[in-house]
């Protein structure tokens, strides 16, 4: 059966974001964030204060660095050097999920359960060495409400996370706790950063000019650093980190596939921004856009972002790498006109994303330049959907240049693999005050 070239043309028109609508989306986050400043109750974006400015590039010292935020959680061993130098000396990580083994983030899975999970890695790094004293950094990648460092309260699981007993509760308590069950008293957990903020700490600590920091990986999400804050508890210079959750953006045009999506998800009306742009969803509306086409509308179809981006890699004429991932995941034949088809669908829900994520970045640029001009500067950006999904790099390229024009030229992205838990390193240095 051949696609429907009609119906095609009018799913991708409704998965484009013309100029006129990437300007709109710009100026409304801009908005966002003037609002927020002022009250955060004001405005879709949380505004979260990290109580970290940027590092002065001197921290040094021995860190354990945590990662918790996607399908894989890492533990890190991390000397700091100084000068922006650093080496990791150990690293262990493992999936939260090892499908008929365990699964620690979905429905049913407890905290106690996860954070044992999470001590039993921390064990691992240390050698099973339950002497030496370590402090440990955590990057702890959901919403968090912090009142200091190491203070951070979940206030609500994203990407599909539904580990009970996490929510409301300060985190780093938890994994006190879960270290205290297996004998870890000599670890111990002194700060919790978002992840963008442990890729904001990680790149301004190796280079100038970085004041935004994003992950555009399973979700997406940007944070800055705010001047205007000056707060007895923060630490670090120039100002405070702000973790904006721009996830949960709302003042966009969602379209039928992103509304019945949302419907049926674990958390409806939350993270709308990050559930038309991120890897944990780009696979799904994929599938349903697909499934229509199909004439199919509403059967599940499994897809994911590797898929996506693997159909994005096929350029050959006669698409075989596309029809062997469509036979293999929806069993169905397809010849090579309907494999172009498939492409251009993946291309339009790809370009929409990196065009919706640019114009929260410009948004935060506009409020950072205020009325004066905009600065030279570096957006540090880690995660897989911005490391190595075709056409992401290029369309945020396209979409800075519409919106800036000349003044694009003065901004770049900049890839900041492993920020993660170098961030998470700093930000233990900084608590400490390792720093001089
Ligand atoms: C979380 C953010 C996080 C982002 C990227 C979102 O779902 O709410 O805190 O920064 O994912 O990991």
């Amino acid at each position: 059966m051949a696609l429907d070239r009609q119906l095609l043309q009018s799913i991708i028109n409704e998965f484009t974001v013309d100029a006129e609508q990437l300007r709109e989306i710009a100026a409304n986050f801009r908005q966002d964030l003037k609002l927020g400043l002022n009250d955060p109750k004001e405005s879709s974006l949380r505004m979260l204060k990290s109580y970290v400015g940027l590092p002065t590039g001197k921290e040094t010292g021995e860190y354990l660095a945590l990662d918790l935020g996607g399908t894989n959680v890492r533990v890190s061993r991390i000397k700091l050097e100084g000068a922006g130098r650093f080496e990791v000396t150990k690293k262990v990580g493992k999936p939260l999920i090892l499908p008929g083994e365990y699964d620690y983030v979905g429905v049913g899975s407890t905290a106690e359960e996860m954070f044992d999970f999470l001590a039993e890695l921390i064990d691992e790094a240390v050698d099973k060495d339950h002497e030496t004293k370590f402090y440990l950094g955590h990057t702890f990648s959901f919403p968090s409400s912090q009142t200091n460092l190491y203070n951070a309260k979940l206030i609500i699981w994203t990407k599909e996370f539904a580990t009970s007993g996490v929510e409301g509760h300060i985190v780093n308590d938890l994994l006190k706790e879960a270290l205290e069950r297996r004998g870890l008293i000599n670890v111990e957990p002194i700060s919790v950063i978002n992840d963008t903020v442990a890729v904001l700490l990680s790149a301004a600590y190796q280079h100038a000019d970085t004041y935004i920091g994003s992950i555009y990986a399973t979700g997406q999400n940007n944070c800055y650093l705010e001047s205007s804050i000056n707060d007895p508890e923060n630490v670090g210079v120039g100002g405070m980190i702000l973790n904006l959750e721009s996830g949960n953006f709302m003042k966009l045009t969602p379209n039928r596939f992103d509304k019945e999506y949302d419907e049926n998800s674990e958390k409806p009306g939350e993270q709308r921004l990050e559930k038309m742009v991120s890897g944990r969803y780009l696979g799904e509306l994929f599938g349903m856009a697909l499934a229509e086409l199909f004439d199919e509308a509403g059967e599940k179809y499994d897809f994911t972002a590797i898929d996506i981006s693997s159909i994005l890699m096929d350029e050959s004429v006669d698409g075989d790498r596309i029809s062997a991932i469509i036979k293999d995941r929806i069993n169905k034949d397809v010849d090579s006109e309907d494999a172009k088809k498939i492409r251009e669908l993946a291309t339009a829900i790809v370009v929409r994303s990196a065009r919706i994520v640019t114009a929260a970045f410009v948004g935060i640029i506009w409020q950072r330049a205020g009325s004066g001009k905009i600065n030279k500067q570096h957006i540090a950006v880690d995660g897989s959907v911005y490391e190595k999904m075709p056409l992401v790099k290029e369309n945020i390229n396209k979409a800075l240049s519409e919106l800036l024009g000349e003044e694009a030229a003065k901004v770049d992205t900049m890839l900041d693999t492993g920020g993660s838990g170098l961030g998470a390193a700093i930000s233990a240095a900084m608590a400490a005050r390792h720093n001089d």
